[in-house]
């Protein structure tokens, strides 16, 4: 079994983007920026958008946070987004999800410029990548593509089993590996969800599971084939009472699983730290398009 260590792949792929972002830097003496939004004190979301925020001003993306309590009103929000959407000094724009019930989560999504929406979130930008067109492609989506890529990973002619269907992972995920593209496409591809009878039955054929369902050792060494390749997405809190403390853990039973599987990624340090390389890159290539064009992709 070889581990698909994340935090290996963060490594190499931050010190290519540092690199870019130093040379445009010298050059120009103008860097990216993040404008990060969070709704509330949910407190993975807070931890979440701290990380993303250190980690852009460790590698000299300038960063601009902004706060709201959990009443702030949708149409506070969508007026705030729609200024930064104007702001030439902000390439990239995240709102931190979940957000409160009260607030429509696809309002705000449709009030973010498609060509500041570095999470992919945006319809123009989802049905762009669908028709293979350049766009931003989600986060995780994305991380999931450059892990496979760092560990020379090919899933072409593979059959993919992904389990999950949400909006950020399992949808577009579907469309980019069943895509026609020979560096990240051409699998076989099968969705399966909450309403899949007997997911057993699909995963126990698939030469690659990628799981996001967000239940605790969901798969099991008996759900899968011998040398499958396991990706986990999912983030789990549980209570250790062991050691009295809660501590993450994926939708993988990793011990039970580990050993039948030949590439397996851990939770933590799996797919999370790659999730941000994309969201980085999603800035970058923001950033590059404002310098070439005078304006976003
Ligand atoms: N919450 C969990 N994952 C994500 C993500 O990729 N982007 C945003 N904006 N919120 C999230």
């Amino acid at each position: 079994m070889i581990l698909l260590d994340g935090k290996k792949a963060f490594d190499f792929f931050i010190e290519k983007i540092q690199y870019e972002t130093d040379l445009i830097k010298k050059n120009i003496n103008e860097s990216p920026c993040l404008c990060t939004i969070l709704v509330g004190n949910n407190y993975s979301s807070k931890l979440y958008v701290n990380k993303k925020n250190s980690i852009c001003s460790k590698i000299g993306f300038k960063t601009h946070f902004i706060h709201y309590n959990n009443d702030i009103s949708e149409k506070l929000l969508i007026n705030t987004i729609k200024k930064i959407n104007l702001n030439k000094n902000i390439d990239g724009i995240l709102v931190q999800m979940p957000l409160p019930n009260s607030i429509n989560t696809n309002n705000i999504i449709l009030s973010i410029d498609p060509n500041k929406d570095v999470d992919g979130f945006h319809p123009e930008n989802l049905g762009k990548m669908a028709l293979g067109i350049e766009s931003y492609i989600s986060a995780t989506p994305k991380g999931i593509l450059l892990l496979l890529e760092y560990f020379n990973i090919t899933i072409k002619n593979k059959h993919c089993v992904i389990i999950g269907r949400s909006n950020i992972v399992g949808k577009p995920l579907s469309m980019l590996l069943s895509s026609n593209n020979d560096n990240f496409g051409n699998a076989t591809v099968t969705l399966v969800h909450s309403y899949t009878q007997n997911i057993e039955t699909y995963t126990r054929i698939a030469d690659v599971i990628i799981i996001a369902v967000g239940i605790p050792y969901f798969l099991k060494a008996n759900m899968i084939k011998k040398n499958a390749i396991i990706i986990d997405v999912g983030i789990n809190k549980i209570f250790c009472k062991k050691t009295n403390t809660y501590k993450v853990i994926g939708d993988v039973d990793f011990n039970d699983v580990k050993e039948k599987s030949s590439y397996i990624s851990p939770v933590p340090g799996g797919v999370g730290p790659m999730t941000i390389i994309g969201l980085l890159y999603n800035t970058l290539i923001s950033f590059k398009k404002k310098i070439k064009y005078g304006k976003t992709l």
